[in-house]
């Protein structure tokens, strides 16, 4: 096999542009990766609705079952720990699971607004369309943007102590180190006293966890292809997704699942008129990562980060763990 080296020409970097400064710049890295949260364009966001209903991907199962059967004592839960406050949803998608606590929460009579964080516009459109017909009486407020940008945003509208919900696993996307780091700048746009409720994926058998990024209908693999249509669509590139493969990985002694989309040949790909990219035959374009925890993993997460672990519920499998921390 002949491995092209990597060949870089790059003319232009539109500043205001930052999906395409952060392709480049993903694109010319030693491991060449995309950033995941530009998985979630429109059909991004309908393909990871059809991933949530797979039956492989039990992550969705077991965090909805958490919160249709224990709403209840989440509510009360957070009502205990914090008495008054507003809610802010990090990366709320379609609210299908957090849909059970709000009306949990209306039900208790509890006076609160909700702020959806989303970096997908459609996604905060639809909140705000769908969410006020199923929760009469909701007060929302919808932030469509980056996390902390938004949540910086939130704290400008409401002076209140702050109920975070970061679910979906969400937290899984970002490697231990980086969640570390996250959490703790999370940490600096919060009250103590404020509440952060997390959606972990725990470590289980290796298998369910491959299984559950590689699907036998194939919808993980359009999703991570999606991000390539997207790239070719909206930065006039190229790729040929019929010379990649998708490839999911889990090793159960990091926890880290990691999927890669890999070259089949030597092939160069362009964006735009002015960045080439040359990939050799099986390079692997790393894509994403899917982190699964330990319970004392979460908690040494916390800690890490300035925060007390109060409060965890479980699925019955205790495969999924939602862990309520409190700021100190
Ligand atoms: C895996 S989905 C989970 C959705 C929902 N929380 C759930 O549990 O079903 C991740 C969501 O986070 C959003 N997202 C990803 N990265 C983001 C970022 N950096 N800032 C804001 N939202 C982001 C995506 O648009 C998507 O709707």
């Amino acid at each position: 096999m002949t491995v092209i080296p990597t060949m870089l020409t790059c003319k232009r970097k539109p500043a205001t542009d930052t999906f395409y400064h952060d392709v480049i710049k993903g694109l010319s890295a030693p491991q060449k990766y995309l950033d995941p949260k530009y998985f979630y364009d429109a059909a991004g966001d309908a393909l990871f609705q059809q991933i949530m209903q797979c039956h492989e991907y039990y992550l969705t199962g077991c965090e909805m079952e958490i919160l249709r059967t224990q709403s209840a004592q989440i509510a009360t839960a957070l009502q205990n720990y914090a008495g008054e406050f507003d809610l802010v949803e990090l990366g709320a998608g379609d609210a299908t699971k957090s849909v059970h606590l709000l009306r949990q929460l209306l039900d208790n009579g509890v006076d609160y607004t909700y702020f959806p964080i989303d970096i997908s516009g459609n996604v905060i459109q639809n909140l705000e369309t769908s969410l006020p017909e199923k929760l009469p009486g909701l007060r929302l407020h919808g932030l469509h943007g980056e996390y902390f940008h938004m949540l910086q945003q939130a704290n400008r509208y409401t002076s209140r102590k702050k109920v975070l919900l970061f679910m979906g696993a969400n937290i899984g996307n970002f490697s231990v180190t980086a969640a570390s780091n996250f959490c703790q700048q999370l940490r600096q746009y919060l009250q103590p006293g404020d509440l952060l409720l997390t959606g972990f994926d725990l470590k289980k058998h290796p298998q369910v966890i491959l299984n559950a990024y590689n699907d036998s209908t194939g919808i993980t693999r359009a999703f991570n292809f999606n991000l390539l249509h997207r790239i070719n669509r909206e930065l006039q590139a190229d790729f040929d997704t019929t010379k990649f493969d998708h490839f999911p990985t889990y090793d159960p002694g990091t926890g880290a699942c990691k999927s890669y989309l890999v070259s089949l040949e030597d092939q160069v790909v362009h964006i735009g008129d002015d960045f080439a990219v040359n990939f050799a035959e099986n390079e692997a374009l790393y894509m994403e990562i899917s982190q699964k925890y330990s319970l004392e993993e979460t908690d040494q997460l916390a800690a890490f980060a300035g925060f007390k672990p109060v409060a965890r519920f479980f699925d019955r499998k205790h495969w999924f763990a939602d862990c309520l921390w409190k700021c100190i």
